[in-house]
């Protein structure tokens, strides 16, 4: 079986639903694990349930000087970052016309701005382990719908972002993963009950970032099979 043992990673938005699931996964895979989102409790709770292999660390996404704190506690505790999954998201749904500025400015600020910073000072140190970044995105960063303009408009950013970085850190080694999921059973949002666990989830980052030294995963997109009694 492979394991991550030596490997440290950063989950963002690792308070719960997939982020919590993912950073789970990594570290009973051996990794160790820096847990970041803002809120302390949860994050407190979480490294009480894996103690030997998770760290908490409280991060807004969208303050840069927060992020760079993110990575310099990570490369001092531990002395080298693998993997970095950029997980923390926010939903605002609405028509053009309903939605607020500020729904927009937070979705891209967490989404979008969140990525791009966690990137911009963890690369540095990705070079050196010709690590991974992981960017969870959507299925709404491959097709818009009505009423997730701001929504899918920061996905389609990160895919941008998780293109351009594939390209300029391909010749040092550093692998760049994007994962577009369906609908997940967690809080973000109404979900039907077929949606995808976010274990299902966390599953695929676990495959992704296990992958042979040679193989990179760049894209996945999963959804759920819809049961045939809700087919219409
Ligand atoms: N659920 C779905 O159906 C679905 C489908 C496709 C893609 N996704 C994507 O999957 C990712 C995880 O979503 P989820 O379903 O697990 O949502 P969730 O249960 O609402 O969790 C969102 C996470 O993001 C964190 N977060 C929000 N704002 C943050 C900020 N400013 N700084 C740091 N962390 C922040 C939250 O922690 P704090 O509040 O403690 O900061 C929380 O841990 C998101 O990127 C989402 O777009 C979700």
């Amino acid at each position: 079986m492979s394991s991550l043992s030596g490997k440290v990673a950063i989950v963002t938005g690792a308070s719960k639903g997939l982020g919590r699931a993912i950073a789970t996964r990594l570290a009973r895979g051996g990794a160790l694990v820096v847990a970041a989102a803002r809120s302390k409790e949860k994050l407190e709770q979480l490294q009480q349930e894996e103690s030997q292999k998770i760290v908490s660390f409280p991060c807004d996404v969208t303050r840069a000087t927060e992020v760079k704190a993110l990575i310099d506690f990570t490369r001092e505790r531990f002395g080298r970052l693998d993997i970095l999954v950029n997980n923390a998201g926010i939903g605002r749904f609405g028509k053009v016309e309903d939605l607020s500025e500020d729904d927009w400015d937070q979705m891209m600020a967490v989404n979008l701005k969140g990525a791009f910073l966690a990137c911009k000072y963890a690369i540095p140190h990705l070079k050196e382990t010709e690590g991974h970044i992981v960017n969870i995105s959507s299925i709404a960063g491959t097709e818009s719908f009505a009423g997730g303009a701001g929504y899918c408009a920061s996905k389609f950013g990160l895919m941008a972002l998780s293109d351009a970085l594939t390209l300029e850190l391909k010749p040092h080694q550093v692998k760049v993963s994007t994962v577009c999921p369906g609908s997940i059973k967690t809080e973000f949002g109404r979900h039907k009950d077929y949606a995808l666990e976010a274990e299902q989830v966390a599953e695929t980052v676990w495959t992704i970032v296990s992958a042979p030294k040679g193989v990179i995963i760049n894209q996945v997109r999963m959804r759920p099979l819809v049961p045939r009694e809700y087919q219409k």
